[in-house]
């Protein structure tokens, strides 16, 4: 099965505009083996009915499943090890001793896909702080896609996704093996709140972050998409707060109210000073 031409388009607009994901040309076969399975669970006898029903009908259930078939969910616990080394050795740290007067902690991991990453610094955050036991504690994990918040919430790994990154004493100690598959404990499950969050629609009030991790999904999308939800971060962050982004993702040439802070082999972001920002004031 593959799209047309004009088919494509329409289905590259309607992302771009519910998502901000831009699906370059070139794409084409992803699109068309992501959009088959809905073409065959609606019965439909190709990718042009499946387009033609969307132009027809009004936005619903069926064109959210279509935006939410072309995201990219690829994660793993403790993805590229070094960010969480840094948050456990530098930045929580850091954190519990500024507020250690209020004794409370906000952790907000945006695009959190199937929650590996949220696990993961939920674990992290007992294993080596048993200490924020005592604390107002919070970790909000937020997606676009309501299927894989679903199953972030059950909290349910493959054989496949528990080898992963995930250290084996970490499995022994928080899941359960259940059939085929690992079920996280409920005192980790707990620690997390999930929620559904568009980064490109407007946010809903949350309380602000002492550190935000929004890894590999700005990679998606467009140079004025990234500038505004890098704007939007700020304003929940705290000022003294933190932000990972992935691998591949800067706020360099997109936010300079960011300063980047190199750590041995990975680095994150905290909002510069605002004195540091008024016009004339050399930036490094
Ligand atoms: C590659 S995963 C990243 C998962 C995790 N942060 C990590 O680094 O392992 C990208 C996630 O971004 C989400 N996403 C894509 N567009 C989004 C949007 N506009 N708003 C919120 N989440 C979005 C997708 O649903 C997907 O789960």
């Amino acid at each position: 099965m593959s799209l047309s031409a004009t088919d494509f388009e329409y289905v590259r607009n309607l992302v771009k505009e519910r998502s901000a994901i831009i699906l370059e040309p070139s794409k084409t076969y992803l699109v068309d083996s992501r959009l088959t399975p809905i073409v065959r669970k609606q019965n439909l006898g190709s990718l042009g009915d499946l387009v033609a029903r969307l132009r027809n009908e009004r936005f619903g259930e069926l064109h959210r499943s279509v935006i939410e078939a072309m995201t990219t969910n690829e994660t793993s616990f403790f993805r590229d090890v070094h960010p969480f080394e840094v948050f456990k050795k530098k930045i929580l740290p850091d954190l519990i001793a500024k507020r250690s007067g209020e004794r409370a902690l906000t952790v907000w991991c945006g695009a959190c896909s199937s929650g590996q990453e949220p696990y993961s610094i939920a674990m992290l955050m007992r294993e080596s702080f048993p200490e924020l036991a005592a604390w107002r504690t919070q970790i909000i994990a937020t997606d676009l896609s309501t299927e894989i918040l679903d199953r972030a919430k059950r909290g349910t790994f493959s054989q496949l996704e528990v080898n992963r990154g995930l250290p084996a004493p970490m499995l022994v100690r928080y899941f359960t093996r259940n059939g085929p598959e690992w079920q996280v404990c409920d005192q980790v499950r707990k620690m997390i709140t999930f929620r559904e969050l568009n980064l490109i629609d407007a946010w809903p009030s949350m309380p602000r972050a002492d550190v935000v991790f929004l890894r590999n999904v700005l990679i998606y999308f467009d140079i004025p998409t990234k500038k505004s939800i890098l704007a939007k971060v700020r304003q929940v962050m705290r000022p003294e707060g933190y932000l990972f982004l992935g691998g591949a993702e800067t706020t360099m040439n997109l936010d300079d109210a960011f300063e980047r802070m190199q750590f041995d082999k990975t680095g994150c972001y905290r909002i510069r000073d605002a004195a540091e920002r008024r016009p004339g004031h050399a930036t490094a």
